[in-house]
């Protein structure tokens, strides 16, 4: 590891380790931290940002790179202006693409530096621990810093509690299903070591739900730091981040953990079918215990699990193409029909295999044929689904 911390010298302040100043001069070749700015319509606290950064790191040898998707305020603009005065800011003005994930890997793509850093431009991410996640990576090994709300000295603002909630509960998501030892991976505000950007950079997904994720849980395991701020309030402008922000988490979630086996889509619609045997199997109970068992509420059972697994795959499952208003209820009744033909094939299939390959009717014959009938039926309901009841691109 390169290590140019000027040893024996009293270190009042973590930051004074390095002894990299290069006064005006930009050093194009391999500054020690890039640290990239996405925009979208932040030409107001652009120009505050970019101070703030600059008194942060006035010890380090820096270059900050603003990416902006071409905002309609003109924010490029505003960054372009300050890049004439200032030799360490670059401005990249993308008009052919959109996005926040993909807006840092093009930066992270320019950027020279030996760490490469990212925080939101709307001043709600503390620039001051920029030398901590610098000195975490080039100082203590870690690969990957993250700004966190989560660790001492972190919090979440004036977030309300259903945010709060929303970002507790996807963090242990996250660590339960990538197993990645974090305590606030939602963070959009981190550092990354360059050789585990190198090693994951062509991994990514840059139409991934969050960058950090992707650093995270793509490729071998990383060395990571926290390092706790205190979120603060969006200054000017709005947040981007609205609507169905908690279902692409979940999907992104579920790209990451399983995506190289099957896709994040197949995965929620096998979930949502779960449930759907849970709720069929809740709904039977219910029936026995108010002791009402007929034919016809061993049907309802069944209904009652078909419009839970409507709802969710509707809302979660194939979101991005849902049915509202009257089309939900024909979309109900084409989920019906395909239920119809998954039940057929699990049921053939079962047969068949009970009469032909088995042989016998033993317990684990049956179990075994009843789990393959399901396991076909569920793959080929999914392809119908998506094609037929939601007219969802192939994914
Ligand atoms: N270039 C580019 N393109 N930048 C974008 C885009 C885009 O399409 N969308 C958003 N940005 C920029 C914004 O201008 C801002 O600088 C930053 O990305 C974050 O966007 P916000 O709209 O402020 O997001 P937020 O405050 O709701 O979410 C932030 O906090 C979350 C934690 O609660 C982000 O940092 C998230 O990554 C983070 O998870
Ligand atoms: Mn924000």
């Amino acid at each position: 590891m390169e290590r140019t911390s000027t040893a024996g010298e009293p270190t009042a302040h973590r930051s004074a380790r390095y002894d990299r100043r290069t006064g005006d001069r930009r050093d194009v070749e391999s500054p020690l931290v890039s640290v990239i700015i996405p925009t979208y319509n932040e030409a107001d606290n652009v120009p505050i940002l970019v101070r703030r950064i600059e008194k942060a790191l006035a010890d380090l040898d820096y270059e900050i790179i603003v990416v902006d998707d071409d905002s309609p305020d003109l924010t490029w603009h505003v960054a372009d202006e300050l890049a004439r005065a200032q030799p360490r800011l670059s401005v990249i003005r993308r008009t052919d693409a959109r996005g926040l994930s993909s807006a840092v890997m093009a930066g992270f793509a320019q950027a020279k530096g030996r760490t490469l850093a990212v925080l939101d431009a709307d001043l709600q991410h503390d620039e001051r621990i920029l030398p901590d996640l610098v000195s975490a990576i080039v100082d203590d090994g870690a690969q990957i810093a993250v700004g966190s709300r989560e660790a001492p000295g972190g919090s979440y603002g004036d977030f309300g509690p259903w945010r709060r909630t929303i970002s507790w509960g996807g963090a242990r998501m996250a660590q339960l299903m990538l197993r990645t030892p974090v305590n606030d991976p939602m963070s959009g505000f981190f550092a990354v070591d360059r050789s585990r950007y190198e090693e994951v950079a062509d991994k990514v997904n840059p139409k991934g739900f969050k960058i950090l994720l992707e650093f995270l849980a793509t490729g071998s395991t990383p060395r990571v730091t926290e390092i706790g701020f205190a979120f603060g309030q969006r200054l000017h402008g709005a947040t981007k981040l609205t609507g169905s922000v908690v279902v692409a988490y979940l999907m992104a979630l579920l790209e990451l953990a399983g995506g190289r086996f099957v896709t994040a889509r197949f995965s929620a619609y096998a979930i949502v079918g779960l449930s759907g045997v849970a709720v069929r199997a809740t709904a039977l109970g219910v029936f026995i215990i108010s002791g009402v068992t007929n034919p016809v509420t061993w049907w309802l059972a069944i209904e009652v699990a078909i419009i839970w697994n409507y709802w969710w795959n509707n809302r979660f499952t194939f979101n991005a193409y849902r049915h509202r208003g009257v089309h939900a209820l024909s979309g109900l009744v084409k989920f019906h029909a395909v239920a119809a033909h998954g039940l057929l094939v699990a049921t053939a299939t079962e047969r068949f295999l009970i009469a032909n390959v088995f042989g016998d009717a033993s317990l684990i014959a049956e179990g075994a044929a009843v789990l393959i009938g399901l396991g076909l039926a569920t793959v080929g309901n999914y392809h119908l689904n998506r094609s037929f009841t939601w007219d969802a691109l192939p994914a």
